[in-house]
């Protein structure tokens, strides 16, 4: 199910520029499989290469619009390739970090801080538009996330293309053995990372179906912890606007050793979507 309120979408918000302000945000790199195995960062630059590729075609160079940038994983590649990029991110910490990595690309970035729904508004209210949207490990963020799309939509232009990257599948649509094994080896990294009671103590508060609006856990990676994100009804959703969609299946664990065994075994447990208006 996804909640589409904006007073859910606005606690999440909330949750998140608390919790990727500088002081909590120390252990990004750490919980994030796609910015520190190698082998899910060549699958990411092989998508964003892809893209790239095809938005020169209309547009040199391709403007990109890379939503919940970060310090940069996304918005980097697409400098280093010759785009222009405006990164929008709610922590302004973030957004200063990237901004002191892209300092080779000077001009060629912009920034803006602030809720992305609000930032993409103000953006159609002006007309601008973008070749490429990206969203890197965000769609799981947003409690609405098939109404942002709906609206990042409606800022690309033509041939415009959207890409994400790195969600969780619906849990629900994993088979029983790969929700057991994802979970596992999730386990077997979060035990090692301290805080261990008080994230007992959520989990079984949440799978008996409470969750707290003032929890930053409950809020944060707001999907993660319910039921993943709808790999199914965003292909139906892009289809239905007349793109060209497909879901790319992958498995992303925190740990080192099981992220080899999964991708070896072929286990699927996180998704990326490349859509193309046609
Ligand atoms: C998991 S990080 C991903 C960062 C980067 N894209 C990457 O892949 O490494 C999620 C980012 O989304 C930002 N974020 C979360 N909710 C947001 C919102 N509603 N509007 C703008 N940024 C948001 C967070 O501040 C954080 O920097």
């Amino acid at each position: 199910m996804v909640y589409s309120d904006s007073k859910t979408n606005k606690i999440a918000a909330s949750a998140n520029a608390i919790a990727y302000s500088s002081d909590h945000n120390k252990n990004y790199i750490e919980g994030a499989p796609h910015v520190k195995h190698s082998s899910l960062l060549d699958m990411y630059m092989r998508l964003a290469k892809d893209c790239y590729n095809e938005a020169l075609r209309y547009s040199s160079p391709p403007k990109v619009l890379d939503l919940g940038a970060g310090d940069g994983s996304a918005t980097i590649p697409f400098l280093e390739m010759g785009a222009e990029v405006t990164a929008v991110d709610i922590a302004e910490d973030q957004l200063k970090l990237l901004q002191r990595k892209s300092s080779p690309y000077g001009n060629k970035l912009h920034v803006r801080c602030g809720d992305a729904l609000e930032v993409m508004k103000s953006m159609q209210h002006t007309q601008q538009h973008f070749n490429i949207i990206t969203a890197n490990s965000f769609l799981h963020h947003i409690p609405d996330y098939l109404g942002f799309i709906r609206f990042a939509a409606n800022i690309l232009g033509p041939h415009g293309q959207f890409l994400s990257f790195q969600d969780p599948l619906r849990y629900d649509s994993l088979g029983k053995l790969t929700y057991a094994f994802s979970t596992g080896t999730y386990f077997c990294w979060r035990i090692l990372q301290g805080d261990i009671l008080a994230g007992m103590k959520r989990r079984l508060r949440r799978n008996k179906g409470f969750y707290l609006e003032d929890s930053i856990e409950d809020n944060v990676e707001y999907h993660v912890v319910r039921n993943g994100v709808d790999q199914d009804a965003i292909q139906t959703l892009f289809n239905g606007m007349g793109f060209n969609c497909r879901i790319i299946r992958y498995f992303s664990t925190q740990s080192s050793g099981w992220q080899r065994v999964g991708s070896v075994l072929g286990v699927k447990n996180s998704f990326g979507v490349i859509a193309k208006k046609v």
